[in-house]
């Protein structure tokens, strides 16, 4: 067990959530591939089971290659929750880090190696925008009980309101079980921040005609009577990775490979999921790229170190991106750059603690409910 010390290195950054994270040190910045694999190696030999590393799908290669466990964001919560390393790193971002350090016990740090790691779709819910307008949601419909759900992809403070006001988390892959949680227990369901994993959710549950749209930025986009009217109020966030794509790539995809499969994430528009063959999580894709026969064709609909990753892991099976060219990166993912990694690991080995996620304590326990709420469904 390595014995910590914290020491601080200079950053500038005051607007991030977390301001005790660290910028790179410049001899951290231009570390050779082979020389950072061997130090990586060296270092987790060191360190052994005093630490896990666990990775989103949507990681990089030079990190889902050092991870214990690569998953989706629901497997890596229940990793999380069973791990008892001392030290959980952390392959993904900022919200992923915090629900891990929620999960984790007391003595359980987590790491998440660069600061910048933070999705752009979790910051469209703020958890004092989402207070007020529950006070506008709730007087619209005074006589319903409104369950608010959010998507992981959220910060801790949002999970710690849905939790004070009974509701819970859910992830792309139990947003049905959630929905159905939450109408065991009330009237409506406020969904946050993703609109399209909402609309999905209620065309699953065969309630499409329920919903109505809240958008905080717009004075016009919010109507106090179809909010009593509907059972279903999305926020209107997106992830503008899924969004950019559009129903025009499945067909231009079907009409050069006629007998192309397409999987696609439920973060995708309405339309573009209708239009595919398979929606499902990052695990489901994974799944589903895994089943298939040796020269099936599948067009990925996600994230692009995803399909990267399944192309190298099952070159059996042609995979495609759904996209071609212009198919995304997640820039808050890529954020997790080897180099990081390299240094919070040595580090580590040197008793230091960089760049550690710690949800503040009045946010963590009710957070923690939110989550178990999910968990348990
Ligand atoms: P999964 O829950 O499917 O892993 O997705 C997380 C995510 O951030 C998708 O953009
Ligand atoms: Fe956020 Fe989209 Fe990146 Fe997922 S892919 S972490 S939702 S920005």
């Amino acid at each position: 067990m390595v014995k910590m010390e914290t020491a601080e290195l200079e950053t500038d950054l005051s607007l991030f959530k977390y301001d005790n994270l660290e910028q790179l040190p410049p001899r951290y910045r231009d570390l050779e591939a082979e020389e950072r694999t061997e130090r990586i190696e060296a270092a987790l030999e060191e360190l052994g089971d005093d630490v896990v590393i666990l990775g989103h799908n949507y990681q990089r290669r030079e990190i889902v290659e050092h991870a214990d466990f690569v998953g989706d964001s629901y497997q890596l919560s229940k990793e999380a929750a069973e791990a008892d390393a001392e030290y959980v790193i952390f392959g993904g971002v900022t919200f992923m880090a915090e629900s891990a350090d929620i999960i984790t016990d007391d003595d359980q740090t987590v790491i998440l190696p660069s600061m910048e790691a933070s999705c752009p779709m979790a910051g469209m819910a703020e958890a004092l925008q989402v207070d007020s307008a529950w006070a506008e949601i709730t007087a619209a419909a005074p006589d319903a009980d409104i369950i608010p759900i959010t998507y992981m992809n959220s910060y801790a403070d949002l999970k710690a309101f849905c939790a004070s006001q009974g509701g819970l988390v859910c992830t792309s892959s139990n947003a049905h079980k959630a929905f159905e949680y939450a109408f065991e227990k009330g009237d409506k369901v406020l969904f946050l921040p993703d609109k399209h994993l909402g609309e999905n959710t209620a065309h699953r549950l065969d309630m499409e005609d329920e919903i109505v749209q809240w958008d905080p930025w717009d004075p016009e986009g919010k109507d106090a009577d179809e909010v009593a009217e509907s059972d279903i109020i999305l926020w209107d966030g997106y992830c503008q990775v899924h969004e950019r794509f559009q129903v025009e790539h499945i067909e231009a995809i079907r009409d050069e490979h006629p007998d192309v499969n397409v999987v696609v994430h439920p973060e995708c528009r309405r339309e573009v999921v209708e239009a595919a063959d398979v929606v499902g999580s990052t695990a489901t894709i994974c799944e589903t790229v895994e089943n298939a026969d040796p020269g099936e064709k599948w067009a990925i609909g996600t994230e692009i170190h995803l399909t990267n990753h399944l192309q190298r892991w099952h070159p059996e099976v042609e995979v495609l991106p759904l996209c071609g060219d212009a198919c995304m990166d997640c820039n808050a993912m890529r954020q997790i750059d080897p180099n990081y990694l390299t240094w919070v690991l040595e580090e580590l080995v040197e008793g230091r603690e960089r760049n550690v996620i710690e949800v503040a304590p009045e946010e963590k326990e009710l957070a923690e409910v939110a989550l178990d709420r999910m968990l348990e469904i």
